[in-house]
């Protein structure tokens, strides 16, 4: 079992702090939404619908904590919180659709209730704040587990499979989307290897998604990013499954850096190439992937691995943290709705009906 990610108690969250994983399990306090993005910015929790499910959290922590006492205050309230959580990172739709979503509530509760609100009232829109975040969660977990269905339908028998960063249990508040559907197959004895790539700078696939696929005995090995096209064309691998931070209308998807790099070399060696992530990854307002805002992180990323330099001092970086995949080279996204394919807009429209 992978710890829980998130633990609400006592009007406070609790957040699993991924960057101490896989070798410390602790906890970080969060009682405020500036908490929540600090912690979303600062990485201690990541992963796409991690993060759009903290972010509901602390959206109701922080309406919560301030307590508006009028249909006004409220929505000033909400909107001021709505902007905190976005700004923590640019990349990952999930963000935005879980903060829209708790907005919407909030403007809802403050059309219902005008005026000034009687403690009563306080306590109704504290109810339906925590409610609609843990609505936002259970649909997490539920997609998880179509994806998983979904994914693993797809894969042939004795699958050696790769998959990149960590799009697993702990980017989600369920099984994860692409190593959901590496663990699901596994559950089918349909899985014979799988390949983690280590996922430089932040390695992802090494701190975390090996340890995922350790704990749930799925018979599998870590490389480095730069082996990936070399065991490709030598080990036999018969398909390729990551996660995704934005999807555009017309399929580009942006995911970790390196993903882009993965499709090109799994293209050249006829590799299915597919991509799991659920319905609020897709932004139909992006017409394709240049409309993606690509997150640049800090140099101390790039030259430092747990705290150890490995460049020389003042060296200048370049640090994007995600790429942008083309549609043309993604065989198939695996959604929660079904799978799309061949990747386009017309399709993506019919599987999700935006
Ligand atoms: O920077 P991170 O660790 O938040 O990036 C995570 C990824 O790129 C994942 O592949 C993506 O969020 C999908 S998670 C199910």
């Amino acid at each position: 079992m992978i710890p829980a990610r998130l633990k609400l108690s006592k009007r406070k969250l609790f957040i699993l702090d991924q960057r101490l994983l896989p070798d410390k399990i602790e906890y970080i306090k969060a009682e405020s939404a500036a908490d929540v993005a600090k912690a979303t910015k600062d990485m201690a929790l990541r992963g796409a619908p991690l993060i759009g499910c903290a972010a509901a959290y602390g959206f109701a922590l922080e309406i919560d904590r301030l307590c508006p006492i009028s249909s006004s205050s409220l929505i000033k309230t909400a909107e001021k919180t709505a902007k905190i959580l976005n700004a923590a990172r640019p990349t990952a739709t999930a963000l935005f659709y879980a903060t829209a979503r708790m907005l919407e509530t909030a403007r809802k509760f403050a059309e219902q209730n005008k005026g000034s609100f009687r403690s009563e009232t306080a306590k109704a829109l504290r109810k339906i704040i925590f409610e609609e975040a843990d609505k936002i969660t259970a649909e997490d977990i539920s997609s998880c587990e179509a994806m998983g269905k979904y994914g693993a339908y797809l894969l042939p028998k004795n699958c050696i499979i790769m998959t990149h960063c960590n799009a697993g249990a702990l980017a989600t508040m369920g099984i994860g989307t692409a190593v959901g559907v590496i663990t699901a197959a596994h559950k089918q004895g349909k899985i014979k290897h799988a390949y983690s790539c280590e996922t430089r700078p932040y390695l992802q696939g090494a701190r975390l998604t090996i340890w995922e696929l350790m704990r749930e005995k799925v018979p599998s090995e870590l490389i480095t990013d730069n082996m990936a096209a070399h065991i490709m064309k030598t080990e036999g691998v018969n398909a390729i499954v990551v996660g995704a931070d934005r999807i555009a209308s017309n399929g580009d998807t942006a995911n970790k850096i390196g993903t882009y790099a993965l499709a090109i070399a799994a293209k050249y060696h006829n590799i299915p190439f597919y991509i799991a992530a659920p319905a609020p990854t897709f932004d139909m307002k992006a017409e394709s992937g240049n409309d993606i805002i690509i997150e640049e992180r800090s140099s101390a990323e790039v030259i430092n691995i747990k705290g150890i330099r490995i460049a020389p001092k003042n060296v200048k970086t370049r640090h994007p943290a995600f790429d942008v995949t083309p549609a043309k080279l993604i065989t198939a996204i695996i959604t929660d709705k079904g799978v799309i394919s061949p990747v386009n807009k017309k399709n993506i429209i019919r599987i999700l009906g935006k």
